[in-house]
């Protein structure tokens, strides 16, 4: 919501506008109410997502941004009690899916649970892989990003796509990391397979370009969540300093001074889920505070 100062009155005497103060303030506040009431509507009213990774985070973000239009979600992660919790904070329009989505096997269970409805958007997301160096990684290691960061993300996609081709219209939205623009320091797994995510969905965004579906990718800084708790630890251990030094190197890497919050985040989510972002497709959006310093960052 667009905010504009309490002190509005006093700015305006302070301006030169005081004889005439009495007639300043009255527009001014009648604009402040009309502003501050003002929110705009994505749209999605009723409508039905599938959220993966949505009892935490960014996905919750997300989540939490789409339930604050009145869109309804069906929440997905593996553990159903913080799942359930989540359901707890808006029962009327959360249903839950317990699931691992990186079993391929799974997916299936998230096409019974949308049926034959009417499905607007899937934002693909949930964990990442894990902080390492080059040198530390073995082989394996590898593979497994692989499953974990990619090969789930191909078949969910392959499986929603021809609900979205039938309905001629769908938001598709994956969460990845401001890694696929500016490598960031042992996070060499993410950093490269993250990029194998940024190259189907611009291929694919460009085959369906003419069947009402949107493919979009966010790319997140840092941002206040546990996988960023994860993330001071490697660096405290790394480096041998404490948490809390560790959180401030990061948050002095970001040039708006902080971390990013998983709402704000999940604003720019919705909107993408939503009608609205239409003419947006095959873009990979950086929300990272200003911390990636190429031009095109
Ligand atoms: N936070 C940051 O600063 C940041 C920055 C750059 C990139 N990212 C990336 O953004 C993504 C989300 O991060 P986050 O900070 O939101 O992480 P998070 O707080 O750990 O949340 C991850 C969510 O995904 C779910 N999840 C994890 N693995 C899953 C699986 N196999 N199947 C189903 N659900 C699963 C988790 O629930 P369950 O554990 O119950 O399944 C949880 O709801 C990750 O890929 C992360 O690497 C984050």
């Amino acid at each position: 919501m667009l905010k504009i100062p309490d002190n509005g009155c006093t700015l305006i005497t302070l301006a030169g506008f005081s004889s005439k103060k009495n007639y300043f303030c009255e527009i001014y506040n009648c604009l402040r109410t009309f502003l501050e009431n003002f929110d705009m509507d994505l749209k999605i009213k009723d409508k039905l997502f599938v959220v993966t990774g949505a009892s935490s985070g960014l996905g919750n973000g997300v989540a939490r941004a789409l339930l604050r239009e009145g869109a309804r979600l069906i929440a997905v992660a593996r553990n159903e009690e913080k799942l359930k919790e989540f359901q707890q904070s808006n029962p009327d329009l959360i249903e839950t899916l317990t699931s691992d989505v990186i079993r391929s096997n799974d997916h299936d269970r998230i096409l019974r649970q949308v049926g034959n409805r009417f499905l607007s958007g899937v934002l693909i997301n949930a964990g990442g892989p894990p902080a390492m160096s080059f040198i530390e990684t073995q082989l394996a290691d590898w593979d497994t990003a692989y499953q974990n960061v990619l090969r789930w993300k191909v078949s969910l996609t392959k499986m929603l796509l021809p609900i979205f081709v039938k309905q001629q219209y769908g938001r598709i939205v994956y969460i990845e990391s401001a890694a696929v623009k500016q490598p960031i320091k042992n996070l060499v797994l993410s950093n490269s397979l993250r990029l194998g995510v940024v190259g189907f969905v611009k291929t694919l965004s460009q085959e369906i370009a003419d069947k009402g579906i949107t493919l979009n990718i966010m790319a997140p800084g840092f941002h206040e969540t546990p996988a960023a708790e994860r993330l001071y630890v490697k660096r405290s251990e790394n480096e041998n300093i404490s948490l809390d030094e560790a959180r401030k190197k990061y948050e002095s890497e970001i040039n708006v001074g902080r971390m990013g919050d998983a709402l704000e985040f999940g604003t720019l989510g919705a909107w993408l889920l939503s009608p609205l972002s239409g003419y947006i497709t095959g873009q990979t959006i950086s929300v990272d505070g200003g911390t990636i310093k190429g031009i095109m960052g």
